[in-house]
């Protein structure tokens, strides 16, 4: 879908709920995407090639000229270096890269103990983070820690995560919605932060220094592990990172629960000005709707513009649209990035 029928189409979405201007933002048409997951087909006469399905439909790949440059430069490598050993049971490929970095994953139906020495030496050959992966075993060669550098306003913040952490899925529109965040929050008055889904730190790490102090929430603990490392790649001493679910946490923020996982946190003592929320595309859990309710400023970033529509409806009636922005995070497909920020009406 064109940007400007995708544009039109969810301006038309939310004009029941905001009426002012929204701020839009394109992404580069080539080379944005950080992901890229193929199936393998396996010809008879031995060759493989990458493919994706369609409708159910199998069509082959040779160029994927979305992809980040260095995954489509290893595409056509990897194949080119695989053995008999390799390519038999090889059902897909993963391709994770960051500004830094390049991981590949292989996907098999078949014991990759045994394969363990052609992989290394793949690994080796390519200098490559190569991960293998088969019925619940993991094998990594190479390391599968990436480093990412991001330029937020000139500035540089460094962050490490890996294959089983959540990663925006473009990088240069990733940029965009953390400085857009920032523009947001410039002139207010700031306090303290409130992060529910906060990944290993993507916004959390960028935004810490605006705040007095950020607490953060997220529920996969790979995803907390990776934060508290963020904190001291980017010597940041202000976050506190919690691995509860943003229920969980909004219980123990309203007293209603104790968690052990919270031992040694003062809740009290924070004072928030500001909660940022970026679930999940399912949206915002109903009592965590209510919850947010209470904050003066609530900045809410979504890849689900339905349940972003769902959540604004309730949210809209204690607090006003201030600022709105549409982010293209997924080229050419319906699907779109809204951005919300909204103060609590007088
Ligand atoms: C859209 S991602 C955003 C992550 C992060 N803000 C970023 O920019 O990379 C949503 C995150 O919410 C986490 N998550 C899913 N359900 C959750 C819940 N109920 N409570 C807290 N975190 C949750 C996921 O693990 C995931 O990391």
């Amino acid at each position: 879908m064109h940007f400007e029928e995708k544009i039109a189409l969810n301006k038309a979405l939310f004009s029941s709920l905001y009426d002012g201007e929204i701020q839009c933002f394109k992404s580069p048409l080539k080379a944005y995407r950080t992901r890229a997951e193929f199936s393998i087909y396996h010809h008879e006469n031995g060759e493989i090639f990458y493919a994706m399905f369609e409708n159910k439909k199998k069509i082959p790949i040779e160029k994927f000229s979305i992809a980040d440059e260095k995954i489509q430069k290893y595409m056509s490598i990897l194949l080119c270096n695989l053995n008999e050993n390799l390519k038999h049971k090889l059902f897909g490929v993963e391709f994770l890269a960051t500004k830094l970095d390049l991981s590949i994953t292989l996907l098999y139906h078949k014991n990759i103990e045994l394969i363990a020495q052609d992989l290394q030496e793949l690994a080796t050959r390519l200098n490559l983070k190569l991960i293998a992966r088969s019925r619940g075993k993991k094998l990594v060669f190479n390391g599968e820690i990436l480093r990412q550098i991001l330029n937020i306003n000139t500035k540089e913040f460094l962050y490490e995560f890996n294959n089983d952490c959540f990663i925006q899925p473009n990088t240069f529109i990733n940029e965009k919605m953390i400085e857009w965040v920032l523009s947001c929050i410039e002139n207010d008055f700031r306090q303290d932060l409130l992060e529910l889904y906060c990944g290993y730190g993507n916004f959390t790490i960028a935004l810490a220094r605006y705040f007095g102090k950020v607490l953060a929430t997220e529920i996969s603990k790979k995803n907390i592990e990776f934060a508290l490392e963020n904190c001291v790649l980017n010597s940041i001493e202000n976050i506190t990172f919690t691995r509860l679910s943003s229920e969980e946490l909004s219980q123990a923020l309203k007293k209603e629960r104790e968690f052990n996982r919270l031992k040694g946190v003062d809740l009290d003592s924070f004072k928030m000005s500001h909660v940022l929320v970026d679930p999940p595309r399912s949206g915002l859990d109903l009592s965590v709707v209510e919850f947010i309710k209470h904050y003066e400023n609530i900045i809410y970033i979504s890849c689900n513009p339905i349940s972003l529509k769902e959540n604004l409806e309730i949210l809209c009636q204690s607090h006003k649209i201030s600022r709105f922005a549409f982010f293209d995070q997924f080229v050419n497909t319906p699907h779109l990035e809204c951005g919300v920020y909204l103060r609590k009406k007088a």
